[in-house]
C-alpha cells in the first residue's frame, strides 16, 4: 500500500513508519521538523520536509498516489494550545483540513487520525470512560482533536473517504521528546538518568492512562484493514499518577533523589483513563506491554541515547 505519513519525524510517527516499512508497504513522510528528528527518520522512507499547511502539498498527493493518509503532525503540547490557541489551531484545524482537501482532491482511500483520549472527554464522569462518554475538552488542543473527528466524519458521509480516529491514551517510550513540556515519563527517566532533580507539578496526585508505544503502533498497523473504521480508544484503562511514576523511575534508576514538588500548572484535568473494550470486542485490538515492561524499556532507551 501507498501511505502517506505526516510528522513520519515524530515520535509516534516514526514508530509507525518503521512498522509499515517493515510489513512492505511504501511509505512517504512529510514533517516540518519543528519536534521532530531527523535521527527518527527511516531511511527507507520518502522524506519530504514540508510543513502540512503548506498549499503546495497538493504536488506531493499529486505525484504519490496515496491509498492512505495517517495523519500523525500535530502542534502536541496542551500548555502551548492553552497560551496559543490560533498557533494550534493553525497547525491542528487548518493543517488538517489542507490534507483532507488532497485527500479528496487525489482519492485517499482511508486516513487513519492521532486522536488524543486524555482530552477529547474533558472532565471524566465514568473511570475508565468509553466512547460514548460526553466529549467536553477543556484545552483549545481537546477541541481541535474533537475538530478534526468531526471533519472525517464530514468526509465520509459526502465523499465517501474512510477514517479512523484512534484516541491515544498518553503514549511513552523510546524516542518521545525528554526536553519538552509533555512526556513526564520521557523527561522524568531522561532527568533521573543525568541525576538532575525532577520536579513533580503540584501534588501529583493528577492520573493518566499511559500506554507504551509499541501497542499503539499495533493499533495504527490494524486500522489500515477495510473493516476498521470510525473511534477507538487506544489506551489500557489503567490509572497511574505522577508520584508513582516518579518513585518507579527512581527504583528503575538507582537514584537517590527525593520527591520534589513545583507549584500545579493552571487548568490541567485531574483524572483521565479510558476503556479499550470497543476496540477489544470488534476487532481483537488490546494493550499488549505492561507499564513496568514499558518503563524498562524506555529507560533502556535513554541510557543508551545518554552514551
Ligand atoms: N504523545 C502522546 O501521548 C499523544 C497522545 C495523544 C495524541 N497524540 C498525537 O499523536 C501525534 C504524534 O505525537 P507525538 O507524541 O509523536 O509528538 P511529536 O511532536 O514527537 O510528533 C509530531 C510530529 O509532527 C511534526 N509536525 C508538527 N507540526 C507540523 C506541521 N505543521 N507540519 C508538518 N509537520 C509537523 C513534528 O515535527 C513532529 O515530527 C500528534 O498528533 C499528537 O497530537 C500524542
Amino acid at each position: 500500500m501507498n501511505i502517506l505519513v505526516t510528522g513520519g519525524a515524530g515520535f509516534i510517527g516514526s514508530h509507525i513508519v518503521d512498522k509499515y516499512l517493515a510489513l512492505g508497504h511504501s511509505v512517504t513522510i512529510v514533517d516540518n521538523l519543528s519536534t521532530g528528528k531527523k535521527e527518527n527518520i527511516n531511511p527507507d522512507a520518502k522524506f519530504i520536509e514540508m510543513d502540512i499547511k503548506d498549499e503546495s502539498i497538493s504536488k506531493v498527493f499529486e505525484d504519490g498516489k496515496f491509498d492512505l493518509l495517517s495523519h500523525q503532525a500535530a502542534q502536541m503540547d496542551v500548555r502551548v494550545s492553552v497560551n496559543d490557541p490560533k498557533f494550534d489551531a493553525q497547525n491542528n484545524i487548518i493543517g488538517s483540513l489542507n490534507l483532507y482537501e488532497n485527500c479528496r482532491e487525489y482519492k485517499v482511500k482511508k486516513i487513519i487520525f492521532a486522536s488524543s483520549g486524555g482530552t477529547v472527554y474533558g472532565e471524566q464522569n465514568e473511570f475508565p470512560c468509553d466512547e460514548t462518554h460526553p466529549t467536553n475538552p477543556v484545552s483549545p488542543y481537546g477541541i481541535g482533536k474533537l475538530t478534526n473527528e468531526y471533519y472525517l466524519y464530514y468526509y465520509k458521509q459526502v465523499y465517501g473517504i474512510d477514517y479512523v480516529a484512534l484516541r491515544y491514551g498518553n503514549v511513552f517510550g523510546p524516542r518521545q521528546n525528554p526536553n519538552g513540556e509533555a512526556g513526564v515519563i520521557a523527561i522524568f527517566a531522561n532527568r533521573f538518568i543525568n541525576n538532575v532533580q525532577p520536579i513533580i507539578n503540584g501534588d501529583g496526585l493528577i492520573t493518566r492512562d499511559y500506554i507504551f508505544i509499541s501497542d499503539v503502533v499495533e493499533a495504527n498497523v490494524r486500522s489500515i484493514e477495510d473493516e476498521v473504521n470510525g473511534i477507538y480508544n487506544v489506551t489500557t484503562g489503567i490509572e497511574t499518577n505522577v508520584n508513582h511514576i516518579f518513585q518507579v523511575l527512581k527504583d528503575k534508576t538507582s537514584s537517590t533523589l527525593e520527591e520534589t514538588h513545583g507549584p500545579a500548572k493552571k487548568g490541567e484535568q485531574r483524572r483521565s483513563v479510558c476503556s479499550f473494550e470497543k476496540f477489544k470486542t470488534k476487532h481483537n485490538w488490546f494493550p499488549k506491554v505492561s507499564f513496568i515492561d514499558g518503563i524498562d524499556k524506555t529507560v533502556d532507551f535513554f541510557k543508551k541515547s545518554n552514551g
